[in-house]
């Protein structure tokens, strides 16, 4: 089944989305909210997973802190640019809904999972229980689960807003998360019913 994301996106989703990340950068503008988001819920050397990393703007960030990331993507174009800037770090492709943990080595040893950039809503559509399913079973015990997006459309790439925060409190609950706490942004503002939001669960004791 195909994702949003693959729906709006082009064949070379992945220059075009790392040319609006430099030019948001040479901007002056803070391109690495997510990863310092991040580095504020676990120290350097923690496991990381980023799922759904795209060409890696968090993943390669949060390996030159010198946290243990794994970057895991379905999109050829955003993986193959990924692993030319970063050959280092360790790149999975995998789809989300169709995740064998344990196949990948990916099996609950991960301190922290995160979902930036609009991940959630931008999977295939009736998958996300699965995914949240699939990404918890990467956690360790208390391993936290962070994820932000958008709740209308002009935080989105899309003509509607597929996903609320009813739905996705849900599916982690489902997935065996406790909620912990949602901010506005990855900044850290106060979460006021706005139309983002960032989310932390933590995996409840196995
Ligand atoms: C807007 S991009 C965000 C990329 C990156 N997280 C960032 O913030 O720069 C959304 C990403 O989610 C990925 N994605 C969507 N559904 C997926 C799935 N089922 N499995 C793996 N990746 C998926 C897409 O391929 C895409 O690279």
């Amino acid at each position: 089944m195909s994702t949003r994301w693959s729906q709006v996106a082009g064949a070379d989703s992945g220059d075009a989305y790392a040319r609006r990340f430099a030019a948001l950068a040479a901007t002056g503008q803070d391109v690495h909210g997510e990863a310092t988001f991040c580095a504020s819920l676990v120290e350097p050397g923690a496991r990381v997973l980023d799922a759904g990393c795209g060409h890696g703007r968090v993943t390669i960030e949060l390996a030159r802190r010198g946290y243990d990331v794994v970057g895991l993507d379905i999109d050829d174009s955003m993986l193959d640019l990924a692993k030319r800037t970063a050959p280092d770090v360790r790149w999975v492709r995998a789809d989300l809904a169709q995740l064998d943990p344990r196949a990948l080595g990916l099996e609950g040893g991960f301190d922290l999972v995160v979902a930036a950039g609009n991940v959630i809503p931008l999977l295939a559509p009736g998958t996300e229980p699965m995914v949240l399913a699939n990404l918890t079973a990467c956690l360790r015990a208390r391993g936290q689960l962070v994820a932000g997006f958008g709740l209308d459309p002009s935080h989105l790439p899309l003509d509607d807003a597929p996903v609320t925060l009813a739905d996705y409190d849900a599916w982690c609950t489902a997935a065996g998360t406790t909620f912990e706490r949602r901010y506005a942004t990855w900044q850290g503002a106060p979460y006021a019913h706005g139309a983002y939001a960032v989310s932390v669960h933590v995996l409840r004791d196995k």
